[in-house]
């Protein structure tokens, strides 16, 4: 463990009233029960057979069997005195095939645990897509083809239809970047595959995909859209103009302009589409497409887990993750570390939410995920001590109030995750839960974390 430099702060500190707190999880990563009540294939199903596609030989077959305990999961959420939870809905539980017929079943499934979150007073916000596409969507192309995003608008007024009368909070897409360019350029995600022509049309159809189902959710009458994005800081390490500089510029426009930019601008980035034309041409983005995508959201959320460092370096080979990214390292994580070997930045989240106040006004914010991995172990007594997580939480919430401070419009923050479970590629080795998870047994046992987070809620900030 290295993340012995991070301790709690002592500043007193206190969030807006009506600031929200609260805790997310994903479908695929929770669920379990992969084979019931009708729920059909998705590409992580397939993925994670693939021999060495996932630590350990993982899948998301039972997970944390939340399909089973949602009950008990949302109990413990009210003991932890959790007021919002993020859940996403499992598309190929909903339409098992992505473009057929309606599964009941699968859609029963989020009735119910809509009802019990409210019974139990926690505030749903659902996420229409966290990466789990239908299979046989990608058998027809899956996010390279602009057919998956009319697609995902009809799934969306469905789910949307099903549960609008209680559901305020809705995101579209969860981290479009990760799913295009790790699931179809590096292929390190589902669907695996690696092509730059590939992950920037998947990109593109992903934006369309919230686009157009934005365009059905408010005529469904909904007043809270957004769609979450993975952000980060890329420090400039070179003055204006130089290579070090152009080098962070491009990773910057990669990772962060390009969605940001065609969302709430209406446009792509320039640097960005020499690189779409080059990897893919720019037949895919049709007429129009770009005042789909920019229709007006009401939130805009941010998942933070530490800046992205690079420098230029003639030689460089391209990262695949980053098509265009020839001559550009990646500069490896100084320690303090998290167990993912992510570095621990909090004052990145600060810069981040004010740049976007700045360069993006109008938007009002919420982190939707933040949190840290450790390799937490329970004691003979079932406590599990997990001070780096407390300190990493501690950090960013310090950083979230400075910029709050800094008059940025930030409504709520929700820790990644309520519980441990299954961390995609990394399988069930990596725990970002406030709970712990014991994966022989289904136990759930609450971390220090968790009852220091019940803290922070029930003060509503930070105490001395
Ligand atoms: C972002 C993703 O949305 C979530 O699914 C993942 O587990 C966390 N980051 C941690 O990697």
């Amino acid at each position: 463990m290295t993340a012995t430099t991070i301790e709690a702060g002592d500043r007193p500190l206190l969030f807006p009233p009506g600031f929200v707190w609260g805790a997310a999880t994903a479908a695929y990563q929770i669920e379990g029960a992969a084979r019931e009540d009708g729920r059909g294939p998705s590409i992580w199903d397939t993925f994670a057979r693939r021999p060495g596609a996932v630590a350990g030989g993982d899948t998301g077959d039972v997970a944390c069997d939340h399909y089973h305990r949602h009950r008990d999961d949302i109990a413990l959420m009210a003991e932890l005195g959790l007021p919002a939870y993020r859940f996403s809905v499992s598309w190929p539980r909903v339409r098992p095939d992505g473009a057929g017929p309606v599964n009941p079943r699968g859609l029963a499934f989020y009735d119910r645990l809509v009802d019990e979150l409210l019974e139990a007073g926690i505030t749903p916000y659902a996420t229409l897509y966290h990466w789990d596409l239908p299979q046989a969507l990608e058998d027809r192309g899956g996010w390279t083809e602009r057919d998956t995003a009319l697609r995902f608008a009809e799934y969306a007024g469905v789910v949307h239809d099903l549960l609008a009368d209680r559901v305020a909070t809705w995101t579209t897409v969860n981290e479009p970047w990760v799913a295009a360019f790790l699931g179809y350029g590096s292929g390190v995600h589902a669907p695996g595959r690696t092509s730059a022509r590939d992950a920037f049309r998947a990109a593109h159809h992903l934006l369309l995909a919230h686009g157009l189902a934005t365009g059905v959710l408010r005529e469904g009458g909904a007043r809270q859209i957004s769609l979450t994005l993975n952000l980060a800081p890329v420090p400039t390490p070179g003055a204006p103009g130089d290579a070090a500089d152009a080098a962070a510029d491009l990773v910057d426009a990669l990772l962060n302009r390009q969605f940001l930019d065609p969302v709430l601008r209406g446009r792509y980035p320039g640097p960005v589409l020499e690189q779409v034309d080059r990897a893919a041409g720019l037949g895919h983005i049709a007429a129009g497409d770009l005042a789909v995508i920019s229709e007006p959201i009401d939130l805009l959320g941010i998942n933070y887990y530490n800046p992205t460092y690079v420098a230029a370096s003639p030689g460089a080979p391209e990262n695949p993750a980053f098509p265009g990214s020839r001559g550009i390292a990646f500069l490896p994580a100084e320690p303090p570390l998290t167990a993912m070997g992510w570095p621990i930045d909090p004052d990145g989240l600060t810069e981040l939410l004010v740049r976007l106040d700045r360069d993006y006004p109008g938007v009002p914010l919420i982190v939707t995920e933040n949190g840290a991995a450790f390799d937490d172990v329970p004691g003979p007594d079932g406590r599990v001590r997990d001070p780096f997580r407390i300190g990493y939480l501690d950090g960013h919430l310090r950083a979230a109030h400075a910029a709050l401070a800094a008059g940025v419009d930030l409504r709520g923050y929700l820790v990644w995750s309520l519980l441990d479970n299954f961390e995609w590629a990394e399988g069930y080795g990596k725990r970002f839960g406030l709970v712990y998870v014991d994966y022989v047994d289904q136990r759930r046992l609450p971390k220090d974390s968790a009852h220091w987070f019940r803290d922070v809620i029930a003060r509503n900030g930070l105490g001395g």
